[in-house]
């Protein structure tokens, strides 16, 4: 059972995973609980490079080292966990990269879902959790820390993100869009009766 979390920064992704980490393992389940870009040593320092230096980057080299990361988490983490039949909490997957390199960014959608199917071999989220709010709501809860490279882009590159995030959920399926506008308790409780019958080990 493979579960991502989507949204744009400031949406409360990081407090509303911890709050089901808890409920999961609570729930008599291990999960593997990782993140991109990131998750692995490789896939960390290639996270350092896209987000904590002031290199330029092109955007499909942003793509591309997007989905080197990805790889290797994938390879090395999430397959074997799932194999082991283990829950995976993932803040951030290929959706990423459609609404930021694609619709953030303006790269052919197509193409970059060819390269997350490349890096991922193939694995789809069985679950999305799409924590939406606006951004000029999402901006706000930044301003106490300093912006990465990502975050110093203008609010209209987030408009677009969202907006694409939005088109994507209308495909249904695996996505679930959350009013990250509700306090952080009633955001968990939401999301918790989505998955709560998904990951609940047998007694
Ligand atoms: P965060 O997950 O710690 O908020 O930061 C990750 C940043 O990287 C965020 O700005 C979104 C961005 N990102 C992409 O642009 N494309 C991707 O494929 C992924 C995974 C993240």
């Amino acid at each position: 059972m493979l579960i991502t979390l989507e949204g744009i920064e400031g949406s409360g992704k990081s407090t509303l995973l911890s709050g089901l980490v808890q409920r999961v393992e609570a729930g008599g389940a291990r999960p593997l609980v990782t993140y991109e870009p990131g998750g692995t040593p490789a896939g960390d320092a290639v996270r350092e490079l896209l987000l904590g230096s002031d290199l330029e980057i092109a955007p499909l080299t942003e793509a591309l080292l997007m989905n080197a990361a990805r790889a290797q988490l994938v390879t090395s983490q999430i397959r074997p966990a799932l194999a082991a039949g283990r829950v995976v909490l993932c803040d951030r997957y290929f959706d990423s990269t459609l609404a930021y390199q694609g619709y953030g960014r303006g790269l052919d959608i197509p193409t970059l879902r060819f390269l997350c199917l490349a890096a991922t071999s193939g694995l789809d989220p069985d679950l999305t959790l799409l924590l939406d709010l606006p951004v000029e709501r999402a901006r706000a809860r930044l301003r106490e820390r300093a912006p990465d490279r990502i975050e110093r882009e203008d609010a209209a590159f987030f408009e677009r993100a969202r907006r694409g995030y939005l088109e994507m959920a209308k495909a249904g399926g695996r996505w679930h869009v959350l009013d990250a506008t509700r306090s952080a308790g009633d955001l968990l409780d939401d999301a918790w009766t989505i998955l709560r019958a998904r990951v609940e080990a047998p007694a």
